[in-house]
Parts: structure tokens; C-alpha cells; sequence
């Protein structure tokens, strides 16, 4: 797809929902007694492979334009499928389907497509084994495929070396079948969707800290789940309304859970114009965020906030790109093992674009202020990749070309129609 310079950006977007919690309602819905209906569930790649795993485990399961709803079998109703269980490009279908997946009495073969196949599955084979299961990678590289033949599991207490909600959330998804308690610390706190989820599906899940532990064998029973807006996608477009001299834009409907709201601090920090209005705390918290064309400047981004905008790191990239000044990402090195090797392929792309922008070890300095100019991206099939490039064309003189953009139907299918909108 081709991408021209912006002259213009104004008005209102509503952001499809959160893709973390969209996966987690269709787990904890099938593991629950009764329905779950899910209203605003994310409609992307990653998040319809999660509902066919389940699907090939006997849960029914809806999908209307109005709603999902999900037939639950309660803990110990899922069935062996005939056939092997295929995660998509989805990092957290894998991981926290492992979880459940190690206690069941039955054996699967969970794997994914290619990006899926070389993501590193140690860090939940390593826990979920201590507790009992037995899990093997068919290749013997620690990653998909999988082979997952469910046993009895103990309770422990993890000390995580990474800050991974799909590494906690496997575990905790395996507590729930555990004959004890089951504890996971972290080194610093990730994204806290399973813990609230499910405890309102009815689990005992107490946080303290980075230490979250969850008491087995619960009931849990199907509840009605409205998702928020993902802010992981609304992150394109609050990069885009700072960067487009004279852009005003209204993002409705936000999820800024405080364990993944870490781009609107940076924004503001580097000088951003974005105010919260209709803040909403039932639940997971949401608001609609007015952004304004803003001047930035760099700084730099690091420690504990990094779990809490993971994910935004490569847009984060492209408004350092235009900020004065030079901003610095550390203790970021799990962006080498996202969907592609996010420092890699920012850096180079920047780069072509006319960015002064250095990798490092786990993150990036980056120079901002130079003009940018378009180039040929490959989206290395990383819909975050394809996005964060996206909104950099927007600065960029010239024509700027993003080959598989179409990637971008993993978390956001309707990501450039979006866009156009607030163009014309
Ligand atoms: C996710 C957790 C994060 C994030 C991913 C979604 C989740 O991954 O990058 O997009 O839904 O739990 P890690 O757990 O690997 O940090």
C-alpha cells in the first residue's frame, strides 16, 4: 500500500477492542459454567484463532455481529480435539493456552505460523513443567510446535526472569487446576487483565506487589465482558494527532488500565496535548483522549514502565523520530522476540526514512528532528510494524510503501479505512 505526506488530520475514531482482553474473555468464557457474552470483541486474526482452538475442544461458540457468546463447559469439560491446535501469528493464544492446556487429560499439538514458530516457548515450559506437565517443543528449539500431554499439577511459587503477562497468565491459568496455590513474581508488574477477569468470572486472585496468586479449583460462571477499546491501537492515532501540524482528534472508548497506559505518560511527558475526558473506572478503566498536534521533545524511556507500553514502542519510535532532541529506550531487549525483531526492523526502516536512530542491546537512541522521507517497509508481516510505519508517512515527504500491509488484520482490520476517514 501506498502512503502520501498528511495535510490534514481531524476527527473522531472509535478504537475495536482490546485484543488481550478479547482472548482472555473466549478462555475464561469456555472454562466457565453457563454463557459469557462478549460485546466489542476484537474481530482481528489473532483473536479468531483463539475461538477455534476452543471450538476444536468441543466449546460452541457464537460470533454474530451484535455479540460473542460462548457456550462454557466449566474446568474440566474441554475435549481432546481430533485435530492439532494452530495459535495463528497469536504469542498469547499459545502461551496462555498451554496453560490450560497442561492440565487437561488428554494430549494436544499446539502450534502457529511461521513468526509463531520461532518465538521462544522456554519461559512457559520451564514453569508449567515444574508443575508437573509435560511439554515439549517437536523441534527441539524451545519453540511451536508444541506437544502437550496434561497431568496432575502442583502449585509453586515462580520468580519470572521477564515481565510477561502471557508468561504470569499461563501459570495462573494453570493454578486454577493446581492441588495448591499457585504464586508468580515478577520483576516488574505486566499487564494485569487475567487477574481482573478472573476474578470476576469468580476466582480467588489476589495481587500484592509484583506477586500475584490464585487458589484453585474455583467455580467460575459466565458473566458478561464489554471490552475497551485497545489502546495498544488507539497508540497509532495518538502518534498520528501529534504529529500532523493543525490535527485535532477525538479517540472514543480507550482501555488506560494503569498497566498499559505507559504511551500516555511518555506522550506527555515529551509534550503531547492529550486530555482524558469521560473517564469511565467500572471495571477496566476507559476514557476518550482529545489529542492535539503537539511540538515534542525527546527523553528517555525506561525500567518499570516498559511492560506497561511494550507494545507501542515502535510508534513510540516514530515520535522520537520527530521530536527535537534525542531520546533514549532501555531495558526494552524483549522487543527482539515480538512478532519480528522490533529493534532491528525499526531501526532500519527509520533509518532509510532519514532518522538518526542507533540500536542497542535493549532499545535504541534516537536523534530526532531530521525531515523524514517515504521508502519501501517491509512489514516483516508485523501488523505493528505495518501501523507504526504508517503513521511515520504521514511526516514523510514523498511516497512511502509498505508491502503485507494487510498484516495489519491481526489487531486492527480496519486500521487504514480509519485513517482515511480523519484525512478527508
Ligand atoms: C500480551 C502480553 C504482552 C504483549 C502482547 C499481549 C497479553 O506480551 O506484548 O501483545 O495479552 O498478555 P508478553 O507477555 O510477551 O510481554
Amino acid at each position: 500500500m501506498i502512503f502520501h505526506k498528511a495535510g490534514h488530520l481531524k476527527g473522531e475514531v472509535t478504537i475495536p477492542g482490546d485484543k488481550s482482553i478479547s482472548h482472555r474473555a473466549v478462555m475464561f468464557g469456555a472454562l466457565a459454567e453457563g454463557t459469557t457474552e462478549i460485546l466489542n470483541f476484537l474481530q482481528g486474526a489473532d483473536c479468531l484463532s483463539t475461538i477455534e482452538c476452543f471450538r476444536k475442544m468441543g466449546v460452541t461458540i457464537e460470533n454474530t455481529p451484535e455479540h460473542i457468546l460462548i457456550h462454557g463447559k466449566g474446568l474440566h469439560g474441554l475435549q481432546a480435539p481430533e485435530d492439532v491446535l494452530d495459535a495463528g501469528n497469536s504469542g498469547t493464544t499459545t502461551r496462555l493456552i498451554s496453560g490450560i492446556l497442561a492440565a487437561q487429560p488428554f494430549e494436544t499439538t499446539l502450534t502457529g505460523d511461521a513468526s509463531i514458530q520461532k518465538r521462544p516457548m522456554r519461559r512457559i515450559m520451564e514453569p508449567l513443567s515444574m508443575m508437573g506437565a509435560h511439554i515439549t517443543s517437536i523441534n527441539g528449539n524451545d519453540c511451536a510446535p508444541l506437544h502437550i500431554a496434561g497431568a496432575p499439577l502442583h502449585g509453586i511459587h515462580y520468580h519470572s526472569k521477564v515481565a510477561s503477562a502471557q508468561v504470569k497468565s499461563a501459570i495462573l491459568l494453570a493454578g486454577l487446576y493446581a492441588d495448591g496455590i499457585t504464586k508468580v513474581t515478577e520483576p516488574t508488574v505486566s499487564r494485569n487483565h487475567s487477574e481482573i477477569m478472573l476474578r470476576y468470572f469468580g476466582a480467588s486472585v489476589h495481587t500484592e506487589g509484583t506477586t500475584a496468586t490464585i487458589q484453585p479449583e474455583p467455580s467460575l460462571f459466565g458473566q458478561k465482558v464489554c471490552v475497551p477499546g485497545d489502546i495498544s491501537s488507539a497508540a497509532y492515532f495518538i502518534a498520528a494527532g501529534l504529529l500532523v501540524p493543525g490535527a485535532e482528534i477525538l479517540i472514543r472508548n480507550v482501555g488506560i488500565n494503569p498497566t498499559r497506559d505507559g504511551i500516555l505518560k511518555v506522550a506527555l511527558e515529551m509534550g503531547g496535548n492529550i486530555t482524558c475526558l469521560n473517564v469511565n473506572n467500572d471495571g477496566e478503566p476507559t476514557a476518550d483522549l482529545l489529542v492535539k498536534h503537539s511540538t515534542l521533545h525527546g527523553i528517555t524511556i525506561g525500567g518499570d514502565i516498559i511492560p506497561t507500553l511494550i507494545d507501542e514502542l515502535p510508534v513510540i519510535n516514530v515520535l522520537a523520530a520527530c521530536a527535537e532532541g534525542t531520546t533514549i529506550i532501555k531495558d526494552a531487549a524483549e522487543l527482539k522476540v515480538k512478532e519480528s525483531n522490533r529493534i532491528d526492523v525499526m531501526v532500519r526502516y527509520l533509518s532509510e526514512m532519514g532518522c538518526d536512530i542507533t540500536g542497542t542491546d535493549d532499545g535504541m537512541v534516537i536523534h530526532g528532528g531530521r525531515a523524514l522521507h517515504g521508502t519501501t517497509i517491509d512489514s516483516h508481516m508485523d501488523h505493528r510494524i505495518a501501523m507504526s510505519f504508517a503513521i511515520a508517512s504521514l511526516t514523510a515527504d514523498g511516497t512511502t510503501e509498505i508491502t503485507d500491509s494487510d498484516v495489519v488484520t491481526i489487531s486492527y482490520p480496519g486500521f487504514y479505512e480509519d485513517l482515511q476517514k480523519l484525512m478527508q
